[in-house]
C-alpha cells in the first residue's frame, strides 16, 4: 500500500471532508451508494482542495440507523461493499495525497451484534450480560424501568427483553435507539475490544476516527434518575446529566491515545463528537494526552449574528488555546439541517430535528448567500475544518421529503414530533441531465432527490466563475497558501455593527450579517468574494470578502 506521508501534526489545520456513504456515489445501481463509488469519485476531493476525508459508518449493521448500530466493527456491509473495497479506497487516497479517517460507534453496539445476542441468551448476572447497561426492572414486578433515563430520539431509554423461560426479564439501556443497546464501559472486555478494533483499522491505514458520542460511554455509578425530565433538544444542549460528559470518559481517550501514539509519525488521530458545552468541559476531550480534536458544535448551533459570532469564536480560541488545542470548526453534517438552508430559516432556525413539508420552508437564495458567507468565515478561522458532503455544491436540505419515506429512527420514536435526519443525508447530484443526476448509473436513490438539485449538480457548478463549487475550491487554495489554519486572528477595532472583522497573518476577512452595505479599505484587493460587491464597490448584507 502506498502511504501517504503528511506533516506530522497535519491535523491542527486539516480540512476533512464528510463522506456519508449511503448517499455519496452508488457504483452498482441499486439507489445505495458504496464504497467503489467513493473511490471514483476520490478526484472530486483532490480538484476541491481537502485534506482528507472522514467516511460515515460502512460496518455490518442492519441500517436500524443508518449503519450507527454496528454488528461487526471490523467488517464491511455488502450493501457499501468489501474489506478490500476500503483497502482499495485508502491506496487511492493515499495516491491523491488524502488521509481517509473513520468512524468509531464505542458507546452502543446494533442489537444483531453477537455480543448482544449472547448476552440475551445467556440471562441475568451472566459476565455476558455484563458487556451492557442490563438491569432489573423497578416496580413489583420489575415492570417498570430501572430509571427514568430518556433514549435521545424520544421515547425511553430501557426496553426490557424476553428472558430464555418465555417471562419478561431484565431491562437493557439504549440512549438511542432500541436496535442500539449501550455497551457497559466499566467491563475490561469492553476496553479491550476497542483497542482492539482501533488498531485493526490503523493497521490498515487509516489516519484517525471520528469518535460517535464521545461524551457518553461513561454512566454516573448506580445510574441514578434524571432530575428533571428533558425533552431532545434540551438532551443535545446539557451539561451534568448522569449520561453525559462524566469524568470517566477520558481515561478511555487516554488509553486510546497510547494506542494511537504507538504507530509513530505522521499522527493518527481522534476527533471527538462531543456536544457538551460550556467550551472548557469541551476543552477536556483535547487535553494533550486524549483526542486531537473535537467538532465546535457551538459554531454549527450559532444564529447568523455578528455578535453572537464573535461570541462563539472568541470562547473557542480561548479555551482549546488554554489546552494547545486547534478548534475543529464545522458548519454542517448528517445529524443537522444544512447550513445553507438552516440560515435560511427564520433565527435561529432549527439545527436538529429536521424540516418538513407542513413546516414553514426555508429561505433558498437567502440561506445560500448566507451559507457561503459563514463558509468563507469558517476557512478563514485559525484551526481545522470539517466539510459535509454536498455542502461545496451549496446543496440545500430537502425539506419536503414525503413521510412515507422516512428512514431516520427518529421520526418514529419522536412519534412524528420531529421530521429527522433524512433532509440532509439525500443522495447527491453529479450530473444535472442524468438519471438520479448521476448519483447511480441507474437513476435508482435510497431517498428521492428534489428536481432541484439539478440546479447544484456538480457538472454545472465546475469551471464556472462565482459558483459555490468554485468558490470552495478557491478558498481552500487561499487557505493553503496563506496558512490560515495555522494563523492567528487579531480583530479589527471599530468594525461596523452587524459585521466581523478580522486579521489573519496577511488576510484581512470582513463578513457583513446585518448591516447596510460597508466600505471595503481602498489598500486592499479582493481574493475571495462569497457574493457579488455592489455596483460602486462595497460588501453588501449576507456576503463575506477575504482581502490581501
Ligand atoms: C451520533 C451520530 C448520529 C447517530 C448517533 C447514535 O450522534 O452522528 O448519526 O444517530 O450518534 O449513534
Amino acid at each position: 500500500m502506498t502511504m501517504h506521508s503528511p506533516a506530522s501534526d497535519w491535523w491542527r489545520d486539516a480540512v476533512i471532508y464528510q463522506v456519508y456513504p449511503r448517499s455519496f456515489s452508488d457504483s452498482d445501481g441499486d439507489g445505495t451508494g458504496d464504497l467503489p463509488g467513493v473511490t471514483a469519485r476520490l478526484p472530486h476531493l483532490a480538484d476541491l482542495g481537502v485534506d482528507g476525508l472522514w467516511l460515515s459508518p460502512f460496518y455490518r449493521s442492519p441500517l436500524a440507523d443508518a449503519g450507527y448500530d454496528v454488528a461487526d466493527y471490523r467488517d464491511v456491509d455488502p450493501r457499501f461493499g468489501t474489506l478490500a473495497d476500503v483497502d482499495t479506497l485508502i491506496a487511492r487516497a493515499h495516491e491523491l495525497g488524502l488521509v481517509v479517517l473513520v468512524d468509531l460507534v464505542p458507546n452502543h453496539s446494533s442489537d444483531q451484534h453477537p455480543w448482544f445476542q449472547a448476552a440475551l441468551a445467556a440471562g441475568p448476572g451472566s459476565p455476558e450480560r455484563a458487556r451492557y447497561l442490563f438491569r432489573d426492572g423497578r416496580g413489583a414486578n420489575g415492570e417498570l424501568p430501572p430509571n427514568n433515563w430518556p433514549s435521545v430520539f424520544g421515547g425511553q431509554g430501557w426496553t426490557r427483553v424476553t428472558e430464555a423461560d418465555g417471562r419478561p426479564g431484565q431491562w437493557y439501556l439504549h440512549l438511542f435507539d432500541v436496535h442500539q443497546p449501550d455497551f457497559d464501559w466499566t467491563a475490561p472486555e469492553v476496553r479491550a475490544e476497542f483497542e482492539s478494533v482501533l488498531r485493526f483499522w490503523l493497521d490498515r491505514g487509516v489516519a484517525g476516527f471520528r469518535v460517535d458520542v464521545a461524551h457518553g460511554l461513561i454512566k454516573a455509578p448506580g445510574l441514578p434518575d434524571l432530575s428533571a425530565p428533558l425533552d431532545e433538544l434540551e438532551l443535545l444542549d446539557t451539561n451534568a446529566t448522569p449520561f453525559w460528559d462524566q469524568d470517566g470518559v477520558h481515561e478511555v481517550y487516554a488509553a486510546w491515545r497510547g494506542v494511537l501514539d504507538s504507530y509513530g509519525s505522521p499522527e493518527r488521530v481522534l476527533c471527538a463528537e462531543a456536544w457538551v458545552s460550556p467550551p472548557e468541559r469541551m476543552a477536556r476531550y483535547v487535553r494533550s494526552d486524549e483526542m486531537h480534536q473535537s467538532f465546535a458544535f457551538d459554531f454549527l448551533g450559532c444564529r447568523w449574528d455578528a455578535k453572537a459570532l464573535r461570541k462563539v469564536i472568541d470562547a473557542e480560541l480561548q479555551t482549546m488555546g488554554a489546552v494547545g488545542a486547534p478548534i475543529t470548526w464545522v458548519l454542517s453534517n448528517h445529524d443537522v439541517v444544512r447550513h445553507a438552508s438552516r440560515l435560511g430559516t427564520a433565527d435561529p432556525g432549527p439545527v436538529v430535528g429536521g424540516i418538513r413539508a407542513t413546516d414553514p420552508q426555508p429561505d433558498r437564495a437567502l440561506g445560500l448567500r448566507r451559507a457561503r458567507a459563514a463558509t468563507l468565515l469558517m476557512l478563514a478561522l485559525p484551526g481545522a475544518a470539517y466539510l459535509y458532503q454536498g455542502e461545496e455544491l451549496g446543496l440545500p436540505e430537502h425539506t419536503t421529503l414525503p413521510d412515507a419515506v422516512r428512514d431516520d429512527p427518529v421520526w418514529l420514536r419522536s412519534e412524528h414530533t420531529h421530521a429527522g435526519r433524512d433532509g440532509c443525508r439525500v443522495p447527491l447530484p453529479w450530473v444535472a441531465d442524468a438519471p438520479g443526476f448521476g448519483f447511480s448509473p441507474t437513476g435508482a436513490s435510497w431517498l428521492p432527490q428534489p428536481a432541484a438539485f439539478a440546479e447544484y449538480a456538480a457538472d454545472v457548478q465546475t469551471g464556472v466563475p462565482g459558483s459555490t463549487l468554485e468558490m470552495y475550491r478557491e478558498a481552500l487554495a487561499l487557505r493553503r497558501e496563506h496558512r490560515l489554519g495555522r494563523g492567528r486572528l487579531a480583530w479589527v477595532a471599530d468594525a461596523p455593527a452587524g459585521t466581523l472583522e478580522f486579521d489573519n497573518g496577511d488576510v484581512r476577512v470582513i463578513v457583513n450579517c446585518s448591516a447596510p452595505a460597508v466600505a471595503l479599505p481602498s489598500d486592499r484587493v479582493v481574493a475571495a468574494q462569497s457574493g457579488p460587491l455592489t455596483a460602486d464597490g462595497m460588501l453588501p448584507i449576507n456576503t463575506a470578502v477575504w482581502l490581501v
